[in-house]
């Protein structure tokens, strides 16, 4: 591993994304040693005019998962110091330079080099100025080697051609290996898991297909609505929030041919083939939803065609994949909060036991809550009688790996920032090919053209969606 000093910088750090998610996750990796505190210094950077201990203790009750110390704590807050400016004018990042190179002289004072690495918890509105200031007063010193780095999340813009301008503007200034686009989905235990399981295993090499696979389901369910980011949600959506990005990274490492190897280039190469491959959606193959009282958030319009729910069919043009339905679902305010992929076999044929009716082979992988992956099949029902039963051969985390603690997505993302591995990052082209298959859609329910049909907060959505789930082949199972 690289040696000298880390700089991280938290852009927005008294914002909300720093406080939940970025200021935590640095502290899990602290207190997991892969932050040394004779090395790394953390800076938070936003307008607001406050001291370093006001950020301190801003950030303070959000560090606590129940198993620390105070004392880790402390020391840990202790590394933070904070700088205000505005994202578009000199003056702040030449602050900020100045602080972050006296960090690094004081540590560099024997040898090592100076990494700089930018977390953006920012809209991305200010990106390309934050990106235009960081390079023109923020960039690493050269003479003492290292690298400058830069973390963005999601929304990179709202269709294909914002998308691409903003790409632009950024590729402008930075080259690709320094770009680091979060889904943090990718850093998820069970997503990171899929290549191992597709390609690690016999049992699955040579039923993954077209000929033995019926459909293929992926889920993400929330039992709650917008809460708060009614305004931010309106603008974009759940396709744009959801399935345009986290739940179409899932499907393409479902959907991917196995990698020339395990390097980061090899797996994005594949999957970009399988974005490249997708047919257009078709309007008939999707329904929309919003849930009721949506629009009651003051910060929703009256009028908001926005929908919060939605079903769809993707489809893949490719000799492993024709004809297979890859069936997208996402909503907020359903029935219960959960993320699954659901691969459906086909019926046996020739079924002697007539035990169809009980269902499928289903294989379930559950990325939340309480991973776990399980197989749905037939089996003789236990006792004198010759029947059959649903029953499954179940692999449940919360079990099997007593007392391994899963990381957090973005712990595991931002570790992987500091090492320089991008595999579990978007690629410029990636983004552009998720754009390339939700554009006309969305333009269409932009124009009002494809509307979302009302559904109670709690339920599992429009009943559209369970007839357009079972149009594309899906069969219930029962008995298990
Ligand atoms: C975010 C979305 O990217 O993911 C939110 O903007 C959503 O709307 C969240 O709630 C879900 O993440 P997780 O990890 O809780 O499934």
């Amino acid at each position: 591993p690289e040696t000298g000093c880390l700089s991280i910088i938290v852009l927005g750090a008294s914002g909300d994304l720093a406080k939940k998610k970025t200021f935590p996750a640095l502290f899990n990796l602290y207190r997991q040693g892969f932050l040394q505190s004779n090395e790394v210094h953390i800076f938070g950077y936003a307008r607001t005019k406050i001291s370093d201990d006001d950020l301190r203790s801003r950030i303070r009750g959000y560090l606590s998962r129940g198993k620390e110390n105070e004392g880790e704590v402390l020391e840990f807050l202790q590394l933070i110091k904070y700088v205000s400016g505005s994202y578009d004018s000199g003056e702040g990042f030449t602050l900020l330079d100045k602080a972050i190179s006296e960090h690094e002289f004081s540590k560099n004072s024997t040898e090592g080099s100076s990494r700089r690495l930018f977390y953006f918890a920012l809209p991305p509105s200010v990106y390309p100025s934050v990106c235009r200031m960081i390079k023109s007063y923020c960039m690493n010193k050269s003479d003492l080697g290292g690298w400058t780095r830069i973390v963005v999340e999601k929304p990179f813009g709202k269709d294909l051609a914002s998308s691409e301008q903003l790409s632009s503007q950024i590729g402008e200034l930075f080259d690709e290996p320094q770009i680091y686009r979060i889904d943090h989905y990718l850093g998820k235990e069970l997503v990171q898991n899929l290549l191992v399981l597709r390609f690690a295993n016999r049992f699955f090499l040579p039923l993954w297909n077209r000929d033995n696979i019926d459909n293929i389901q992926i889920v993400f369910r929330e039992d709650f609505g917008t809460e708060g980011r009614g305004g931010y949600f309106d603008e974009y959506g759940i396709i744009r929030d959801i399935i345009q990005n986290h739940l179409l990274q899932v499907l393409c490492l479902v959907a991917m041919e196995k990698p020339v190897s395990q390097k980061p280039e090899h797996i994005r190469d594949e999957k970009v083939k399988v974005l490249q491959s997708m047919l257009p959606i078709k309007d008939e193959e999707v329904v929309l939803g919003q849930y009721e009282g949506y629009k009651d958030d003051p910060t929703v319009p009256n009028n908001s065609n926005t929908p919060t729910f939605a079903t769809m069919v993707l489809r893949i043009h490719n000799e492993r994949w024709e004809g297979v339905p890859f069936i997208m679902k996402a909503g907020k305010a359903l029935n219960s909060r959960k993320a699954e992929i659901r691969v459906q076999f086909k019926d046996v044929p020739g079924d002697i036991f007539r035990c169809q009716k009980q269902g499928r082979n289903e294989f379930v992988i559950r990325l939340q809550p309480s991973e776990a992956m399980y197989m749905k099949l037939t089996v003789k029902k236990p006792g004198l009688e010759m029947s059959t039963v649903q029953s499954e051969l179940d692999l449940s985390y919360g079990q099997r790996y007593q007392g391994v603690v899963i990381p957090e997505a973005y712990e595991r993302l931002i570790l992987d920032t500091i090492r320089g591995d991008q595999q579990h990052f978007v690629r410029r082209d990636e983004l552009k090919a998720a754009w390339e298959i939700f554009t006309p859609l969305l333009h269409r329910i932009d124009n009002g053209e494809v509307k979302p049909i009302p559904y109670k907060p709690g339920s599992r959505g429009p009943a559209e969606a369970d007839e357009l789930l079972q149009n594309a082949g899906y069969v219930q199972t029962h008995g298990y």
